[in-house]
């Protein structure tokens, strides 16, 4: 096992809520390696105790911001800078929302007022925050940002609904801005694709059991977890993936490139026995 991977380097991340949270596992990792770093969330987030408390332990401060407001992004940029002593080397977009999956409107009678927040919330908030960070020059040379996305960017997945759109206008921003920031500051940018995880998030789409059984017995290695994930982010992170960006990276365990396998099919033959779907 690496030891130290980031020692003497400090981060800031978005969006640790609970224990199962993606960021709450990065969060845990980043330290464990050897950053300093400061958590965000919006300000009802980190009234929750769950997220005091994984500040404490840290020693990681929390700064309260609405990822949709560039104040509140500049004011992070700013706080944790002071915090952490200079420009930050690596940030985390862990964020997600949408109305329209949480009020069960498909996706032919979506509310568009629903579906500009989604938008706000889940994709434009990642180019707010590279914009404030490169106009604030906040962050170190060869520094890393990287946003969690899902394979419904590419393919159809049942029920993802407007969150597919979010996530393919994310992994977008990670392009557009990923070619400035390189070209100007050396500065990557790349998006995760991450398995299904059972997350606050995650278990708001409709039928997430179902999917997580379905990519588990698609993907050669299975689903990767939470805790997987962070390993994989916190070597984005560091000094060993500096010539990455620009990238979407699928950590699914070989979904991405599978058709059909041999555990979803005699699943799938299964249904056969007991009944006759047409
Ligand atoms: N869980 C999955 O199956 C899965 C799979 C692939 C990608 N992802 C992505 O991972 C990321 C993290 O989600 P998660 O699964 O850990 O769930 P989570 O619910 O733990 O995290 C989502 C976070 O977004 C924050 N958030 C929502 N609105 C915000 C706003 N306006 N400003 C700031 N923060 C806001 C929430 O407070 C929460 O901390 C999301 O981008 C999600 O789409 C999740």
């Amino acid at each position: 096992m690496l030891t130290n991977l980031l020692e003497g380097k400090k981060g800031i991340i978005f969006g640790a809520l609970n224990d199962r949270s993606i960021a709450w596992k990065v969060a845990e990792m980043a330290h464990a390696q050897g950053a300093s770093i400061t958590l965000s969330n919006t300000a009802v987030a980190c009234r929750m105790g769950e997220v005091m408390e994984l500040s404490e332990r840290l020693n990681a401060p929390l700064i309260p911001a609405d990822a949709t407001s560039v104040e509140d992004l500049q004011n992070v940029f700013q706080k944790s800078q002071e915090i952490l002593g200079g420009k930050v080397d690596f940030v985390l977009h862990s964020i997600g929302m949408s109305l329209n999956v949480r009020k069960k409107r498909p996706y032919n009678d979506l509310n568009y007022d629903f579906l500009n927040k989604t938008l706000d919330i889940s994709s434009i908030s990642f180019h707010k925050m590279l914009q404030v960070a490169y106009q604030m020059d906040a962050i170190a040379e060869w520094g890393s940002v990287v946003a969690l996305t899902y394979a419904a960017a590419q393919r159809t997945m049942f029920e993802y609904n407007d969150m597919a759109d979010a996530k393919a206008l994310l992994e977008s921003i990670a392009r557009s801005f990923g070619y400035i920031y390189g070209r100007e500051r050396h500065v990557r940018v790349n998006t995760v694709s991450q398995s299904p995880t059972m997350t606050t998030a995650g278990s708001g789409v409709k039928g997430f059991d179902g999917l997580m059984d379905f990519s588990d017995r698609m993907s050669p290695l299975g689903n990767a977890t939470a805790e997987d994930c962070a390993n994989f982010v916190v070597t984005m992170f560091s000094d060993l993936t500096r010539k990455i960006t620009m990238q979407n990276i699928f950590h699914d365990g070989g979904f991405s490139s599978m058709g059909m396998s041999q555990r979803a099919m005699l699943q799938y033959n299964k249904s056969f026995e007991t009944v006759n779907v047409e």
